[in-house]
């Protein structure tokens, strides 16, 4: 088969500037769809009058031999052909002769390639939504298993108040719900179909559109033609989820990378997730983590390179578009890498459990107990926060931790506290004293553990 335009040529394209244009190597990831496309393609040509049911159903046949031996490897695609589409084509008419070349009629790869890309976003976001929902059962196993360890709170890194490592997992949990929504939400806007919209102005021969959109599962076509083969914004939805889901998981993978290091010691990877080093022999690096945290460079990339390519095109299609596929496909399967991959370390990183609760007692994690204590006897809070402040300036030069100042020492310092006090500087304390609503106390936890489980039981 020759070139689709051969007609208005006399002669062909140069050999490298057609190798420079074609898009095979990457889009034949998309044949199935196309198939998918093609099928209804023909059905809607029997209704606009271009085949009889018989032509279509051989049409069809042929079309599903095709999927069986690409599936299989069996056919051997040529670059030669620019594209997959044109591919699907020409094996189509190596089977079924004039048949295969009239499918064509009144569609232009303008929409089919706009219809591919629908379908492979819609099943591609189903299958990540199922992956996201995996990795936040993890977070809920590792939750549920820590819903009593104690670990510093921090904010500008700095220790701040305690809470539960459970809480802190949850976070993520919540996190990942609206990642996941975000998904959702693109999946919505990207379920219609393009197919009949033609080279831009519609197909030229009776396609029921509504009729196709049917059949392809869709909710409806799309309103408007050159709208259809021209839009690109379902990927650029696609990939700025895919952003900041990774935003996300590099926050989280950063904190295990901090949490592994000796520093800290709040965790240990599995010798399954971590890797030792060619020359150091005592390391174990939490590669994995580092690598997630990396990788989320490449996906902000790839929707910065689309963003970049759609601006400024004109309607409709331009070429420019072809671009599209190589930064989808790659946030795809980096995306799915690193949910799979970010399960897997925190269902079998070891919490040490021991290490961190010697480590919460100190730091002044309750420091805004005392003064919380100090505000409820009726001491203006910011007038308790300065005494607060005074007797953490005194532990520090004296080398010693709120707790174990004497009441005297806490009076003489101008807190008015007495011995009910103490039990107020203990962390756990701490936690019960935050029992509002998405607050850390342990039954709030495990009300919050609770809640998050029937909210994946009822998606
Ligand atoms: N390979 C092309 C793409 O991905 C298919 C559409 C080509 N259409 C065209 N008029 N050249 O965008």
């Amino acid at each position: 088969m020759g070139k689709l335009w051969g007609g208005r040529f006399t002669k062909e394209a140069a050999a490298f500037a057609n190798e420079f244009g074609a898009s095979l190597k990457f889009d034949q990831r998309l044949y199935e769809y196309d198939i998918q496309g093609s099928i209804v393609q023909a059905k809607a040509l029997v209704q606009a009058g271009v085949f009889t049911p018989e032509e279509a159903a051989k049409v069809i046949a042929a079309l599903e031999e095709i999927k069986g031996e690409i599936a299989a490897g069996k056919v051997e695609l040529s670059v030669e052909l620019e594209d997959i589409h044109t591919n699907i084509e020409a094996l189509l008419t190596q089977k079924v002769g004039d048949l295969g070349k009239k499918l064509h009629t009144g569609r232009s790869r303008n929409d089919q390639v706009a219809l591919d890309i629908r379908l492979f976003l819609k099943a591609e976001i189903q299958r990540i939504v199922g992956l996201i929902t995996e990795l936040q059962k993890v977070l809920l196993d590792v939750a549920e298993e820590h819903k009593d360890t104690l670990i510093p709170g921090y904010t500008h890194l700095q220790r701040a108040q305690p809470v539960l490592l459970a809480h802190h997992f949850l976070a993520y949990f919540h996190m990942l719900e609206r990642d996941k929504g975000r998904f959702v939400d693109c999946a919505k806007r990207n379920d219609e179909s393009p197919l009949g919209a033609g080279a831009l102005a519609g197909s030229g021969f009776p396609v029921d559109r509504h009729f196709m959109a049917q059949k392809l599962g869709m909710t409806r076509p799309m309103a408007n033609s050159m709208d259809a083969v021209s839009s690109r914004d379902n990927i650029l939805e696609f990939l700025g989820a895919s952003s900041i889901l990774m935003s996300n998981l590099s926050r989280l993978c950063e904190e295990l990378v901090i949490w592994h290091s000796t520093e800290f010691g709040f965790i240990e990877m599995d010798d399954a997730f971590a890797t030792g080093s060619s020359i150091m022999p005592q390391k174990k690096n939490p590669d994995f983590a580092e690598l997630i945290r990396g990788k989320t460079g490449r996906v902000y990339g790839n929707l910065v390179s689309l963003l970049t390519t759609m601006k400024g095109l004109p309607l409709a299609y331009n070429k420019d578009m072809q671009e599209d596929k190589e930064p989808l496909f790659d946030t795809v399967d980096t995306i799915t890498g690193c949910l799979k991959v970010l399960a897997g370390m925190l269902a079998t990183m070891e919490v040490k459990v021991e290490h961190i609760a010697q480590g919460v007692q100190k730091g002044f994690l309750t420091a805004t107990d005392l003064a919380d204590y100090l505000a409820k006897r009726g001491v203006p809070f910011r007038q308790a926060h300065e005494i607060v402040g005074r007797c953490v300036l005194f532990c520090l030069e004296k080398g010693r931790e709120l707790s174990d100042l004497t009441l005297e020492e806490l009076r003489a310092l101008g807190a008015e506290v007495d011995s009910d006090i103490y039990p107020h500087l203990d962390p756990r304390q701490s936690l019960q004293n935050r029992s509002v609503y998405g607050g850390t106390a342990p039954q709030q936890v495990a009300a919050a553990i609770r809640e998050a489980r029937q909210l994946l039981k009822d998606q």
